[in-house]
């Protein structure tokens, strides 16, 4: 055969290939669950409407996932199943059952969900959030715990004090007529009260809430990123613009992490700061303080886990009370 056949062969037979991969990445894992959908059929739960394979996902796609959540459970209580392509996955949304649940010593630690979150810097390797219970994770976690405890939290209060202030500052500079993306304004606050409680650093979102702010520019546009890429679509076509756009921010993320570390061992934090504790733990695994590579992938676990959680908690609390007027103070 000569090479312009062979050449027209392999272009030919690698998307087939990697067509059977993909379709293999599928129904490998559905052949796998469906002992546990049969063990879990007894359940109610929304019926599959589409494709057998998908499950409820086309449900969770069109309706966002926490409306869907919210009506299933009111249609069919506090203990439903939801199908997923590779799972049937059990819901609880009664707090008791919760508790009693998170008791059982198999339920400790799931980290598979979390797995997007080890691709929030180039190392692409397990953090606090996606390490199972192993010496490491033990080593972090206790670690950090000082830096979370009521005595802590205390100290830093006048500091998150000023930092509100100074948004609060913005807010009345922009007068009463403005219209503002209040969840983008928590946002900023989030950037401020880590920079401070973490690195001891004033990233000066809530400066100038007018003002472009690099870190969160920075660390929302990563977000976006990492939701985007929960469309599997989008980890399967690699070249898909979603899947660049990841990796180009990705990038960016590393490069303000990297700074960010470099200023810290310029010019130490203190001893009361998150930073401080993880740039003294000791790794178990090595005897030695963590390596600039796992330093680098917890400081961009925590960047980015206090970031949008905080900040969507404060946006759906003012909505509330926003519509609750016997409910402010
Ligand atoms: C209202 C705000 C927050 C919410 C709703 C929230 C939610 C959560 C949830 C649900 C988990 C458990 C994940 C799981 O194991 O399934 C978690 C874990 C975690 N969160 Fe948050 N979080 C918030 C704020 C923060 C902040 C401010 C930080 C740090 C600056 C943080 C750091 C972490 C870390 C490190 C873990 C992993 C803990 C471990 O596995 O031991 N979170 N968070």
């Amino acid at each position: 055969m000569d090479f312009l056949a062979k050449l027209v062969l392999s272009v030919l037979i690698t998307p087939l290939l990697y067509g059977l991969y993909l379709a293999s990445q599928v129904l490998w894992p559905y052949v796998k669950s469906i002992p546990l959908r049969r063990r879990l059929a007894h359940l109610p739960g929304p019926p599959v409407t589409g494709w057998f394979i998908l499950g409820n996902v086309p449900d969770l796609v069109r309706t966002p996932v926490h409306q869907c959540m919210a009506q299933w459970t009111e249609r069919y209580g506090k203990i439903f199943k939801v199908e997923l392509p590779n799972t049937t996955a059990v819901v609880l949304t009664d707090p008791e059952a919760v508790a009693q649940v998170l008791k059982v010593e198999r339920f400790e630690k799931l980290t598979t969900s979390y797995q997007n979150m080890e691709k929030l810097t180039a190392e692409q390797q397990p953090n606090i959030l996606t390490e199972p219970l192993s010496a490491y994770y033990k080593a972090v976690r206790r670690a950090v715990t000082p830096a979370f405890s009521t005595a802590n939290l205390k100290r830093f209060f006048p500091r998150l004090l000023d930092i509100t202030q100074r948004a609060m500052a913005g807010l009345e500079a922009a007068g009463p007529a403005a219209a503002l993306d209040m969840d983008r304004l928590a946002q900023r606050l989030t950037i401020d009260v880590i920079g401070s409680f973490a690195f001891d650093r004033d990233f000066g979102a809530t400066t100038d809430i007018a003002q472009p702010n690099e870190a969160l520019q920075v660390v929302g546009e990563l977000m976006t990123a990492l939701q985007r890429m929960l469309n599997p679509l989008n980890r399967w076509f690699w070249w898909r613009k979603e899947a660049r756009w990841l990796w180009a921010s990705r990038r960016r993320y590393d490069a303000l992490v990297r700074r960010a570390l470099e200023d810290l061992r310029a010019r130490p934090p203190a001893e009361h700061t998150l930073l401080h504790h993880l740039m003294h733990l000791t790794d178990p695994d090595t005897g030695k303080p963590l390596s600039a590579r796992r330093l680098r992938c917890e400081t961009a676990l925590f960047w980015i886990a206090g970031f949008e959680t905080t900040a969507h908690a404060i946006g759906w609390t003012l909505m509330f009370i926003a519509g609750s007027p016997e409910r402010r103070v």
